[in-house]
């Protein structure tokens, strides 16, 4: 027996991580933030002073990550994220990392990851998909006010714009790599939050959580 699988994906800033969120405490489920086993690895080559674009050691680094303990205050680093997403193309790395993601994904009572590529390869047989989206410019505002609360982005002040043009290159490297491109499974369900609030995204998402559990 394993538990119930809640397969969430979705670009940055789609409030996917919020929904994962809300929806395992609703359930009583764990919740594993995929983006932040990639962010481990790349933050222990960075402390490491190693290099980004060697797979053996990024690999070595990866099968290394405990995933009891990322800690997110430290991963959510900027910079740490555009190091991940470089890591993210190496596919010997994501097979560590997949392994280890599965493993999470059968803990009982049931598990909800979010992350890329969670409902077409991780999970692929999880009785619940979401795809999470919502346009460039609605992510970056997102993002914007975020950063503005928490005064800084990466310790100084971006604006605007500069977050639009991060969030484009990283939706473009995260859905143009060979490997587990970003994209919906073909039964995944699509929420786009652009003209949502996080209530009503929530919402949505636990009728069509609360319709396959009870199917
Ligand atoms: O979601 P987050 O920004 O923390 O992810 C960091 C990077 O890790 C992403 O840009 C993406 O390239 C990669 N990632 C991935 N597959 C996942 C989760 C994250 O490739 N399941």
């Amino acid at each position: 027996m394993t538990g119930f699988t809640i397969a969430i994906d979705g670009p940055a800033a789609s409030g996917k991580g919020t929904l994962a969120r809300r929806l395992a405490a609703q359930f009583g489920f764990h919740h594993l933030d995929t983006g932040l086993t990639y962010r481990a690895v790349a933050h222990a080559l960075l402390q490491a002073d190693l290099p980004l674009d060697n797979e053996e050691l990024a690999v070595v680094a990866a099968e290394n990550i405990d995933l009891g303990g990322l800690d997110r205050d430290i991963l959510s680093d900027h910079a740490i994220g555009e190091a991940a997403s470089k890591i993210a193309v190496m596919s010997k790395v994501r097979r560590v990392l997949v392994d280890k993601q599965r493993e999470f994904a059968a803990r009982e009572p049931g598990a909800v990851l979010d992350g890329r590529d969670i409902g077409t390869v991780v999970c692929p047989d999880a009785p619940v998909k979401l795809y999470v989206t919502a346009s460039r410019e609605v992510r970056a505002k997102r993002r914007h006010l975020e950063m503005a609360a928490k005064n800084g982005y990466g310790g100084g002040t971006v604006s605007y714009e500069e977050i639009l043009a991060d969030i484009v290159r990283r939706d473009e490297r995260d859905m143009g790599r060979a490997d587990s491109p970003l994209k919906p499974a073909s039964d995944a369900h699509l929420i786009d939050t652009s003209s949502m609030d996080i209530e009503t995204a929530f919402k949505t998402a636990l009728a069509i959580v609360n319709t396959a559990r009870d199917g």
